[in-house]
Order: C-alpha cells, then structure tokens, then sequence
C-alpha cells in the first residue's frame, strides 16, 4: 500500500472511483480539472498500482476545504477512510493551512463518524441544500500546534 500526490495520469482511475461511489460524481473533464488546478490536493491510496482510496481539498491561504473522501466499496470499513483522511489533513497542516472546512449530507453517517473521530465539529447546517429533506452538515476542524 502506498499514498501518492495524485496527478493527471491518475485521472481514468478517479473518475471510475467517482461513478461508483456518488450518484452525482464528477465526470472525467471535472476530474482532469480538479487533479490539475493549482490550489487542489488530492492525495490516493494505492495498491498494486490500483486507486483504492483518495481524499481531496481546494486551499486558499491558511484555509482548506475538503472536497471528497472516498474507499472503493469492496475496501470500506478497513479503516482506508480515516488514514487517507489522516495524511490530507497532515499535508494540509505542512502547506500552512490552520482550519479545514467540509460539508457532507445530513444522513451520510458513515462519513459523519469519520470526521467527528479525525476531531472535526459541526459549526452549522444548511437546510434541504441537497434537495427536499437533505440537508447539508458544515464541519470545521482548526489546525494548531497540539493535533
Ligand atoms: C465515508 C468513507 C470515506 C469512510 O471510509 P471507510 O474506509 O469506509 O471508513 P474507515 O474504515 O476508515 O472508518 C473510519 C470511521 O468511519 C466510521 N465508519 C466506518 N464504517 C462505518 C459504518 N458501517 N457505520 C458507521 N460508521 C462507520 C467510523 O467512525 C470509523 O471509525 P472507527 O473505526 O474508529 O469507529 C467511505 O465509506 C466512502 O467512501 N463512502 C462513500 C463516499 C462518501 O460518502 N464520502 C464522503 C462524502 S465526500
């Protein structure tokens, strides 16, 4: 198992990735543009040169937002979640970032107990933002010296 900086060459494997975890994913233009726009980070979890995990943050001075964490499903619950998320949020604190931001959907109690455990809380909720009855979860996760 390896984590590598994801780039362009990664862009088939991501957008695979992407149809077979969200109903709405990003297609392979948007993926070719999210691997290749200056202020991305998108990292991946690899094995035998298969994209298993990646985790992804647009950064803007000292703050970040991220985009999307995902596991291919045959490898959820393994516990890929937490460490891709981990070494994003390692990355982001070496690029100078001080506050992460993310939005996940109200009933996505998976994603929700991942980022309460990586020590991220609930600032704000913006109502039925998905559509009728999904509501949108902002979390912040603030960055110093001790985490
Ligand atoms: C959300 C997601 C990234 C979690 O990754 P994962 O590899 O399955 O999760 P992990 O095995 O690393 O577990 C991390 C934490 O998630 C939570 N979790 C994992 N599986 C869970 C389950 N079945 N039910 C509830 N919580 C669960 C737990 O809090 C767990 O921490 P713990 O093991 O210390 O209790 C993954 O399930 C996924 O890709 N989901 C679809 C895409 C998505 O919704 N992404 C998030 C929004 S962008």
């Amino acid at each position: 198992m390896e984590i590598k900086k994801l780039n362009k060459t990664d862009v088939q494997a991501l957008t695979n990735l992407e149809r077979e975890l969200f109903s709405n994913p990003f297609n392979e233009q948007s993926c070719l543009q999210e691997l290749t726009e200056a202020n991305r980070l998108y990292l991946g979890l690899f094995n035998n040169n298969n994209l298993i995990a990646y985790a992804g943050a647009t950064i803007v001075f000292n703050s970040a937002d991220i985009i999307k964490v995902g596991v291919v499903k045959a490898e959820q619950g393994n516990g890929y979640g937490k460490l891709i998320l981990n070494q994003l949020i390692t990355e982001l604190k070496n690029c100078g970032v001080t506050e992460i931001i993310l939005e996940v959907e109200h009933e996505n109690f998976k994603a929700i107990s991942l980022y309460l455990g990586a020590g991220f809380t609930e600032i704000s909720e913006r109502k039925n933002y998905y559509g009728l009855n999904s509501h949108a979860k902002i979390f912040k996760l603030e960055l110093n010296n001790e985490n």
